[in-house]
């Protein structure tokens, strides 16, 4: 069984990517990782050994955001560009804009978000350029016209979108479209941990449009690994797939079997291969080399149908109470 062809083009772009990314959201972040804060293990070095494994392991494709640290993971990710200009010439960087209900000149905003975005990572122009999320009080053409500024001034090469729903995906895909521009991406939280995208219908939305769906949280912001269970809860303020762990205890259970029937694969993998068999590009977090040498070993191999079908019915696509609340509201990150 096979998902996405690697590599895959962005829609209106020449930029290819890999079947995997990599998320450096935890890069620099001091708020949200880590107990009560900062993760004290986490290091400018451990996060260049991630970044080195990641590329030479196929993860070329690296998504960051403004707001991320307030900045500091994009000028991490440029100090380790700029200090590696071989595994620099092989990747693809993505970062976000996040329209705040008080940035109302929209267009301006943008502009100097990516601007200041660019400065940090070093760059003259990014692989692809995402709107963080719909919580901008101006339309979908508002926002349509701040990213066709930004591809016409040649800082951006592709446009994508973040946590947007099938009716604001199908919008904004038709606004870019009067501007003759593609919408390459939506990137949403999708795991098996939360199934909803696929059976609420997003991402057939996405390959009808030619959206590539990117997955954030893809292994449940750790959850899905194996390492945490009910005597040894994450730490930090992992809100997004924050179940009781007795429940993720017993997907991770299914992830072991199917991992063990593919010959060694760990629970990451099965989860990270389950991604890219519906159409998705996950894009998990590694803090050091590790864990981006596991992740990594998600790309080159495939999940049989059958194998797919009882991830499937592991997964979770209803959960009650406050963690079915949480998991479906949209969080920063
Ligand atoms: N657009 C949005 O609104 C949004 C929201 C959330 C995330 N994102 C993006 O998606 C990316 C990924 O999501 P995420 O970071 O929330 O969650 P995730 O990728 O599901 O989990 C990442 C965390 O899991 C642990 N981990 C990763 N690989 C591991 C491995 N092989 N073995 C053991 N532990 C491992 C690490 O934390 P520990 O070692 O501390 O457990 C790591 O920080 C983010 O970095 C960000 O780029 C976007």
């Amino acid at each position: 069984m096979s998902g996405l062809a690697d590599p895959i083009t962005l829609a209106g772009s020449e930029v290819t990517i890999p079947a995997l990314g990599v998320g450096t959201w935890a890069w620099g972040d001091r708020s949200t990782w880590g107990m009560g804060g900062y993760d004290a293990a986490l290091d400018e070095g451990t996060i260049t050994e991630a970044f080195e494994a990641s590329v030479d392991g196929g993860a070329t494709f690296f998504d960051t955001a403004e707001v991320y640290g307030s900045g500091r993971s994009e000028q991490i990710i440029g100090q380790i560009l700029a200090a590696d200009p071989e595994r620099a010439a092989k990747v693809q960087i993505a970062t976000k804009f996040m329209p705040m209900p008080w940035k109302l000149d929209v267009r301006r905003s943008l502009m100097a978000s990516l601007r200041a975005s660019l400065d940090r990572l070093g760059l003259p122009a990014v692989d692809l350029y995402q709107i963080h999320g719909p919580v901008s009080l101006r339309g979908q053409g508002a926002l349509a016209d701040a990213l066709a500024d930004a591809h016409a001034a040649g800082l951006v090469r592709a446009v994508g979108v973040s946590n947007y729903s099938v009716r604001e995906t199908r919008s904004m895909a038709a606004k870019l479209a009067e501007r003759g521009l593609s919408l390459a991406t939506n990137q949403i939280e999708f795991s098996l941990l939360r199934r909803i995208p696929e059976t609420g219908g997003l991402i057939a939305a996405c390959a009808e449009l030619g959206v590539v769906p990117l997955a954030y949280s893809p292994i449940g912001q750790g959850r899905l690994t194996g390492k945490y269970s009910t005597t040894n809860k994450p730490q930090g303020r992992r809100n997004f797939s924050d179940h009781p762990m007795e429940v993720v205890e017993d997907v991770v259970a299914v992830l072991r079997r199917v991992g063990e029937a593919q010959g060694g694969k760990t629970p990451s993998q099965v989860a990270l291969n389950w991604l890219m068999a519906k159409g998705a590009v996950p894009i998990p977090g590694a803090k050091n080399r590790a864990q981006a040498v596991e992740n990594a070993g998600a790309l080159g191999w495939s999940l049989t149908a059958e194998q797919v079908a009882e991830l499937d019915r592991a997964a979770l696509v209803k959960v009650g109470g406050l963690a079915g609340l949480k998991t479906r509201m949209w969080q920063h990150g």
